[in-house]
């Protein structure tokens, strides 16, 4: 293996399991390697640190995939794959769709992968991953094995890493829908066409959280709702009415095709931008009793959190304009760089503008099978708030 020297912060960010080694903590490496070659890691002055994988054309071009224990990747990948296995299942998921492999909180940076009851969607994102495809995908097959597993690698991601994009189904068949259940609520998955790895699995637990504050004849707002994941729920607990809102065409048929498949009727769908639909609902006179406030990321680096911070705050605003007395709002963040305590600091600002007193009931996070590192900040992406209107 070839070897790459570290500066002295190179070398404490590895002290401190940091995965991620950035350009500017490495000290040299050879001129001759590969995209995603597989190299041995080094102090200053010559220590072995560990064992990862190098893209010089990469913002991070350094992954450490080991510490301190000196192994070939391949076998690194035949171990981690089956103990992250075992993991879900230790954690009692209650649905047959769950994600496996959650990248860097499963110590293998760069690689994504989701079960649908039987199926495999998988992300390879980065070009240290892309070598070692076959292993991967013999090591998946040999513990799950997976009746179709469809590739839907992350093309902006993989554009910085200079790979070419993937999304095709590379072993046995995909049926054009799965169904998964997630506390006895159905949701039809199209793996082919689906946003993401095909379903927000993530929100599984916040689903049901939010779903539990549903009283007798709630009215609820389901704002970005994707494939109507939040108002499906609300529904099956007995909201008497579900409005959902999302600019998608492919995510508007998915509610119709999910609504049906929990026997929920009285719904009403807006295919549009939400800031828009805001503003001319609040001029209808429409009031609601939950409001469930699920965006993509607003903030994909730190440069854009302002901006993120801007849009949350108009969200929130003019989300409480819209809810009843008691009522609740539940708001996420998808954004690493959008803390829990810049939810908190736009919702204060909100309440102040439009006088309202909000209480916070529920901090709510990702799901437990998207693991969160102690030591990568970056793995605890998921935040949410459940505001209650007092
Ligand atoms: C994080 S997903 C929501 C996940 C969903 N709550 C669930 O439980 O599965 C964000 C959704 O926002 C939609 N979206 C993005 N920008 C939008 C906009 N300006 N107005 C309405 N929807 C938008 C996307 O199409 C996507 O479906």
């Amino acid at each position: 293996m070839k070897k790459v020297i570290l500066k002295k912060s190179g070398e404490r960010a590895v002290l401190s399991f940091s995965q991620w080694i950035y350009q500017n903590q490495i000290k040299k490496y050879p001129p001759n390697i590969q995209k995603g070659e597989a190299v041995e890691v080094y102090s200053p002055d010559g220590r072995f640190l560990g064992v990862g994988y190098f893209n010089p054309e990469s913002k991070i071009p350094l992954r450490i995939l080991s510490f301190f224990e000196k192994k070939s990747l391949e076998e690194i990948v035949k171990e981690r794959i089956p103990t992250a296995i075992q993991h879900r299942k230790e954690l009692n998921i209650n649905s047959n769709g769950y994600r496996v492999i959650h990248s860097e909180g499963d110590f293998l940076s760069g690689l994504v992968v989701d079960y649908y009851d039987g199926y495999l969607s998988i992300q390879i994102n980065t070009a240290g991953m892309e070598r070692l495809r076959e292993v991967i995908l013999n090591t998946l097959i040999k513990h799950l094995s997976p009746k179709g597993i469809i590739d839907k690698s992350d093309e902006k991601v993989r554009q910085k890493e200079g790979l070419p994009t993937e999304n095709k189904v590379i072993y046995g068949e995909i049926p054009d829908r799965v169904i998964i259940q997630e506390y006895g609520v159905k949701f039809a998955v199209h793996l082919k066409e689906g946003q993401k790895t095909g379903f927000f699995l993530d929100q599984r637990q916040n689903r049901k959280v939010v779903a539990n504050y549903i009283k007798e004849g709630f009215k609820v707002l389901d704002l970005f709702s994707n494939a109507g994941g939040f108002g499906i729920h609300a529904g099956k607990k007995g909201a008497s009415f579900v409005k959902f809102v999302d600019i998608s065409t492919t995510a508007v048929s998915q509610i119709k095709e999910n609504c049906k498949l929990n026997n929920i009727t009285n719904y009403q769908i807006v295919e549009g931008d939400v800031f828009d639909f805001l503003k001319e609902e609040r001029e209808k006179g429409e009031r609601y009793n939950l409001i469930v406030i699920d965006p993509p990321s607003f903030a994909k680096t730190h440069r854009e959190k302002e901006g993120g911070l801007r849009g949350f705050k108009y969200l929130i605003l003019n989300s409480i304009k819209l809810l009843e007395k008691k009522g609740y709002i539940a708001v996420f963040s998808c954004s690493y760089h959008i803390q829990q305590e810049d939810l908190i600091k736009v919702s204060i600002e909100a309440s102040k503008d439009t006088k309202t007193q909000l209480r916070i009931t529920e901090f709510m996070y990702q799901d437990k099978d998207h693991p969160v590192l102690l030591n990568m900040p970056n793995t605890l992406y998921l935040k949410g708030l459940l505001l209650e209107r007092v």
